[in-house]
């Protein structure tokens, strides 16, 4: 790979206009890129939980600010929960009664979110449950659902792009008796790794360029440099045999192409919701902004010392070495790809009750913005946490139908997202969707002009919940509605008893 020319074409298309500071020009100015491959892959902890005086386990961290040096000699100021950049691992079980208390250390309101988990809509930690600088939130519920790689971050009305991107981010795990018992690799940090991929641009003074012109609202805050779980370009050592990997794109509205150096065949297991019915064999997988991906890759024919890299191609032009693999010589301790993983049942069409529509629009409409706000909305609407957008009834099974509305002068590209659900989508563009997409969802991409069918059931609980495009620079735009679960038996009971007014 010729890295001069990546580094060029890296620079060249930093002709974004950013008022003000000049970005980070590498090897000018004090800030120089770390070398290559010298850092060893770093994996978040697991966050280990405190024993109560009721003797229950309680799962404690914070937000906080911190710096960190991602270039060399020059400190970045940072955002983390407990450390400098993103935070801990939490892990859980299926059926477990989960109390937090998570304690806001930063100068501004946030809030932590559980992107992908089936929660109360109280403890969904949207942007209706703001934690306000230096205060505390304790959100108590149980887990619900099957084994998976979910995460967590903040939610602010308008902040989320800015917490994000300066490091608010951690992964939330998922086991179960199922996920407990199949052949596949396990040991976290070992033979089973998280990797969070983000890419971020950065100022000559090392700070964050987190700025949003026009064209950053619209196609993003997109960074010339690509961090793996807080790395530019760190090494890990593999074991021969069978690698897990589980991989957040944790960016704020890029899309990713990842693929390995020597175009080697690896195996899809998982995505956002949970693992795969069988694994699903591939030389490359698109990921978009929120998605998550676990994959199996087989290293039993590295040699010690031998090395190959995870590819990170950029939908905006850039492509990146991102992670170097070298051989430990090392025996794995699973060699086998297993045949088949979790038997997944699909929601079918003929199962819906109701079905819905979502345009997500990018126009210049009458009555909107001439610059860049005012283009971005869901059917023609903008984020109004005084409106509940879409109302849905508890233990109905719905399909949404979503279709990306770009207008003539603006192709972009977006990522729904639904809190409170996993779903499955029932077609893109009229046709099945490709197998790495017929598991459980959360997130989906949209290119411009396409339509997707998605199918879900809601559960449990009632309370207004998120829906919204998960490139955070739309969404703090406002691309963002509100849907409310209501239980028809109790609007039902009321109705009766305002109609008979002597019971
Ligand atoms: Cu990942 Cu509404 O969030
Ligand atoms: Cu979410
Ligand atoms: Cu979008």
């Amino acid at each position: 790979m010729d890295r001069r020319r990546l580094l060029q074409y890296g620079l060249g298309s930093l002709g974004l206009a950013v008022a003000g500071k000049p970005m980070l020009v590498r090897a000018a100015g004090k800030a120089h890129r770390r070398e290559a491959f010298a850092d060893e892959l770093a994996v978040p902890p697991v966050l280990a939980s405190e024993k109560q005086a009721d003797g229950r386990e309680l799962i404690a961290f914070a937000a906080r600010e911190g710096s960190r040096e991602f270039f060399s000699g020059v400190e970045t100021p940072t955002l983390g929960y407990d450390g400098d950049y993103l935070g801990p691992t939490i892990r859980v079980r299926q059926g477990q009664r989960v109390r937090i208390r998570f304690r806001n250390r930063l100068r501004q309101t946030t809030t932590v979110h559980w992107h992908g988990l089936h929660v109360p809509a109280r403890w969904d930690g949207g942007p209706r449950q703001p934690v306000g600088a230096g205060a505390s939130w304790e959100p108590e519920f149980t887990i619900r659902q099957q084994a998976a790689t979910l995460w967590y971050h903040p939610h602010a009305m308008g902040l989320t792009g800015a917490h994000v991107y300066r490091g608010l981010a951690g992964l939330f795990l998922i086991d179960d008796e199922v996920s407990d018992s199949l052949p596949l690799p396990r040991d976290y940090g070992i033979d089973d790794i998280p990797l969070v991929v983000q890419d971020r641009r950065f100022f000559e003074d090392g700070s964050f360029a987190y700025v949003q012109s026009m064209h950053d609202i619209m196609h993003g805050v997109l960074g010339d440099i690509l961090l793996v779980n807080g790395l530019d370009r760190p090494f890990m050592k593999v074991p021969r045999g069978l690698v897990r990997f589980r991989i957040l794109n944790g960016s704020n509205s890029s899309i990713y192409k990842l693929r390995f150096s020597d175009a080697r065949q690896f195996f899809v297991i998982g995505s956002d919701g949970g693992l795969l019915s069988r694994p699903v064999t591939a030389a490359e997988a698109i990921m978009t902004a929120g998605e998550r991906l676990e994959l199996l890759v087989d290293f039993s024919d590295l040699g010690t010392g031998d090395g190959l890299r995870l590819m990170v191609d950029h939908y905006g032009g850039y492509s990146h070495e991102a992670l170097a693999f070298i051989g430990s010589g090392r025996a794995a301790r699973v060699n086998q790809v297993p045949e088949s993983l979790r038997e997944q049942s699909r929601l079918e069409a003929s199962a819906a009750d109701t079905s819905r529509y979502l345009a997500m629009e990018t126009r210049s409409g009458r009555g909107m913005g001439m610059m860049g706000r005012g283009r971005l909305s869901i059917n023609g609407r903008k984020m109004d946490l005084n409106r509940i957008d879409e109302r849905v009834a508890l233990g109905s099974t719905e399909i949404w139908e979503v279709e990306n509305v770009s207008g003539m002068m603006m192709q972009v590209p977006h990522s729904l997202h639904i809190h409170d659900v996993q779903f499955n989508i029932l077609d893109r563009n009229g046709q099945p969707p490709a197998e790495i997409e017929a598991g459980r969802k959360d997130t989906v991409l949209l290119w411009p002009g396409e339509r997707v069918r998605l199918i879900m059931r809601f559960e449990n609980y009632t309370g207004i919940y998120m829906y919204h495009c998960h490139m955070l620079e739309h969404e703090d735009d406002g691309m963002m509605g509100q849907f409310e679960v209501v239980d028809p038996d109790r609007i039902s009971r009321a109705a009766s008893r305002l109609l008979s007014p002597e019971s």
